[in-house]
């Protein structure tokens, strides 16, 4: 699927944009009926706003520190976001905590992938957060966004096995492998009708969602092995 047809979705970002970039591809093989119509940053230096440009996206930067307060802020991001006509907003990455009546505006619309098995690990730090406190499973979440940080309601989760040897750096990267897989296929589900938020329930086909839909892992069997003897 492509042009006009397709989901018109803007994607918010902070840092490397890697999931930015793994929806940019399920979107340009057309294995998901959207399409990007905006990058935006909240810093100039973030980069995957060099890594959008290399895509061929639209960027475009709301400076936060530039502005008086938040208010401000989420008013220049608003217009950044009427401006690109994107009926989708997905955070991927964005470091800003958004306020309630902003939020409220993008209701049902508005969509964050946060890495850890929401409600567990809201916040910051959650891959050493997992290691100290010696949980066994670990991933990701793509949820609705409301107006309490990482609180919405799940759509979707990457499940993974901590292993013994594993530290922040190995989850890092396996988490994101994991996240790369979760949110182009909610982007996607969302794109073809599929998906709503009505009052505070996931609708799938129209059907309260019981469970978060769930990506595994493949376990490492060498390292399942170590973690059962340990
Ligand atoms: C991801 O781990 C995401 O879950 C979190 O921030 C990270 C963004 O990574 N919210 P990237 O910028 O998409 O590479």
């Amino acid at each position: 699927m492509s042009g006009s047809a397709t989901l018109p979705v803007a994607i918010l970002i902070s840092g490397q944009g890697s999931n930015m970039a793994a929806i940019a591809r399920a979107c340009a093989e057309g294995s998901i009926g959207a399409r990007i119509v905006t990058v935006i940053a909240d810093h100039a230096a973030a980069a995957g706003i060099a890594r959008a440009e290399g895509l061929g996206l639209a960027t475009q930067i709301v400076p936060a520190r530039q502005f008086a307060d938040r208010k401000a802020f989420e008013a220049a991001l608003e217009a950044a976001l009427a401006q690109s006509r994107a009926h989708l907003v997905a955070l991927a990455g964005f470091m800003r905590v958004l306020s309630g009546p902003f939020v409220q505006r993008y209701a049902g619309r508005m969509l964050n992938i946060h890495p850890s098995l929401l409600p567990r690990h809201r916040g910051l730090h959650t891959h050493d957060r997992v290691l100290q406190e010696g949980e066994r499973e670990h991933g990701a979440s793509v949820h609705f966004v409301t107006a309490e940080l990482d609180a919405g309601p799940v759509i979707c989760q990457g499940r993974l096995a901590v292993y013994p040897t594993d530290t922040v750096e190995t989850l890092t990267a396996r988490v994101h492998r994991l996240e790369h897989r979760i949110y182009p296929r909610v982007i996607g589900l969302y794109a073809s009708g599929r998906l709503a938020l009505r009052d505070s329930t996931v609708l799938l086909d129209g059907l309260p969602l019981a469970a978060p839909l769930l990506e595994r892992e493949e376990e490492d069997p060498g390292l399942a092995r170590a973690d059962a003897s340990a």
